[in-house]
């Protein structure tokens, strides 16, 4: 079902890598809500994934920004405000990523030099876009921005390691500039703390198949994917959410306000009983 809820807006995309990525999703829904979509990753990604797929797809320009890199968010945001040919309504951040998480070193082991990248990465790069953006006068008045997180900034999750701080302070990022932006511009910022989810950067984390089971088991409404979250995405980038700001939104099938579920103890009671 299309509502055209995004017709007339203009979004910049970040981490669309494969047709898993939750921004895949995101620019595919977004562009059948009626957006024009500029596509952005970093140099090995596009290298490496099918970004270019999905931009011929959705008849959308690709411009390489490795997000740690400052002159690359400026090029990035020149260019795009060149290509449509003025300012644009919403920006997705989908991006994250943990040299520890990858090379398997724990969090009681951290490699410091690991760990900065993991904050810088997946974000201090919310500030650099934004604070670029602002700098550019870049977004509309009522623009909305997202960036994707995890309950693991609330609550620790064995095996989530320094992506946990990282999303901590990407959330934090979301409320300190969201005041700056939005009294300034009206410009909304939130985070969409997502299920686990089957992707190149879920992958990377340690059990994810045990973890996606459990959160499965706990959660009354299930897991949400990554199309869910796409619609859930579209809804905050549409006009119909132009209050909503500097908040943490749990998508999640309800696993945040959950202590015990039905499943989740039959799950046990079964283990004990193998067991005894
Ligand atoms: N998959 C999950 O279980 C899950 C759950 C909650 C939140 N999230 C978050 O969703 C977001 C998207 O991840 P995903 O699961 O779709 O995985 P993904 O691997 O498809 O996306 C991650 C993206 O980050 C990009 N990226 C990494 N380093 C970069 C850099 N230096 N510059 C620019 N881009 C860079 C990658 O190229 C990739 O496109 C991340 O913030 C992730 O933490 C994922």
């Amino acid at each position: 079902m299309v509502y055209n809820l995004l017709k007339g807006k203009k979004g910049l995309i970040f981490g669309a890598l494969n047709k898993q990525s939750i921004a895949w999703q995101v620019a595919l829904k977004s562009y059948e809500e009626g957006a024009e979509i500029i596509l952005t990753n970093a140099p090995f990604a596009l290298r490496l994934g099918d970004t270019k797929i999905l931009a011929e797809k959705i008849n959308a320009e690709i411009i390489s920004c490795d997000v740690t890199n400052l002159d690359d968010i400026e090029n990035l945001i020149k260019k795009t405000l060149e290509i449509f040919g003025g300012k644009f309504d919403f920006l997705l951040h989908s991006i994250g990523m943990s040299p520890n998480v990858r090379k398997g070193i724990p969090y009681d082991h951290t490699n410091y030099s690991n760990f900065l990248k993991t904050l810088d990465v997946s974000a201090l790069s919310f500030h650099k876009i934004m604070q670029t953006c602002r700098n550019y006068d870049a977004i509309n008045n009522w623009g909305s921005i997202v960036a994707l997180s995890y309950i693991a900034a609330q609550r620790t999750l064995d095996r989530y390691n320094d992506m946990a701080d990282a999303k901590a302070i990407l959330e934090s990022i979301a409320r300190s500039f969201g005041y700056i932006y939005g009294k300034e511009k009206n410009i909304r910022i939130n985070t969409i703390s997502q299920s686990p989810t089957r992707t190149k950067a879920g992958s990377g984390v340690d059990g994810l198949e045990s973890l996606i089971d459990f959160t499965e088991k706990m959660s009354p409404l299930g897991n949400a994917t990554a199309e869910e979250c796409a619609n859930y995405c579209i809804t905050l980038f549409s006009d119909l959410t132009k209050k909503v700001t500097m908040q943490n939104l749990f998508h999640d099938g309800g696993f945040s306000s959950m202590g015990m579920s039905e499943k989740a103890i039959r799950q046990y009671e079964k283990s004990f009983e193998e067991n005894s």
